[in-house]
């Protein structure tokens, strides 16, 4: 079985090709559903898992929350600073901080507990089981009771796109899981593993970490490195028990 720790592979890896969605429906309709803050309160906080170069946080405090993002790329974070802003009259800010979220001692990252923590594409690329427990552990620690999580994940695409079947089957040997291979790049190069999650899967994982009504909506997209590439993604929202 292949010996790779995804901690390797994602601290040196360019920041400027770190895999993103630009667009984010799901999650802007889900934010805009939440309850806005009583009128004087202090603009609620946002923690961004595996932020990469800071897009979607900028995004997120333009929409007017306190942001953190953290990352285990040094060169992704000190991308990511150029978007930072100091806080505000609200105490609004949006900052920046490199901590691994997939190691079994729970990240130092400054800040009250948080009101909402978004995680995008990340728990498929952690590395194996104990990484993505590790993982939704943290995020419901980060968490206040009651607050909001939002995290999005790929999906297992056998029956839609024959290539994903020939990885899985391919790469198994290397992996030891099913619904895993290894993401490479142009010249065949091992950038990462990445597992495709049933939805069953995922909401188990999640309720598993402490979370309450966990709901997984599933869509037919693409590959967010190969748009070429049919793919299906879930889209998990859940509460911190
Ligand atoms: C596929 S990218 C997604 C980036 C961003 N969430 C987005 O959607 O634009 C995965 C990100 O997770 C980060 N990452 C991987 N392992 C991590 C870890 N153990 N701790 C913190 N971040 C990690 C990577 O460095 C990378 O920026």
């Amino acid at each position: 079985m292949d010996q790779r720790d995804a901690r390797d592979d994602w601290r040196g890896f360019e920041a400027g090709r770190i895999p993103s969605k630009r667009a984010t429906p799901h999650l802007d309709r889900w934010l805009d559903a939440l309850p806005p803050p009583a009128a004087g309160a202090p603009a609620p906080c946002l923690l961004d898992v595996g932020c990469g170069t800071g897009g979607l946080a900028r995004r997120l405090y333009d929409r007017g929350f306190s942001v953190v993002g953290v990352d285990i790329n040094p060169a992704a974070i000190e991308a990511a600073s150029a978007l930072a802003a100091p806080a505000d009259g609200r105490g609004r800010l949006l900052r920046f901080a490199v901590a691994d979220v997939a190691a079994d001692a729970p990240p130092r990252i400054d800040g009250a507990a948080f009101d909402v923590v978004v995680c995008q594409l990340v728990l498929s690329i952690i590395g194996g089981l104990r990484e993505r427990v590790n993982l939704l552990r943290h995020l419901r620690g980060a968490l206040r009771p009651g607050g909001g999580l939002y995290l999005s994940a790929s999906g297992v695409s056998d029956t839609i796109n024959p290539g994903y079947a020939r990885l899985y089957a391919e790469d198994l040997p290397r992996t030891g899981e099913h619904a895993t291979y290894l993401s490479r790049d142009e010249r065949g190069e091992v950038l990462y593993m990445t597992h495709h999650f049933t939805a069953e899967e995922l909401a188990a994982l999640v309720a598993a970490a402490g979370f309450g009504g966990v709901r997984v909506s599933t869509e037919r997209e693409s590959s967010s490195r190969r748009p070429e590439e049919a793919a299906y993604f879930h889209y998990v929202t859940a509460a911190a028990r």
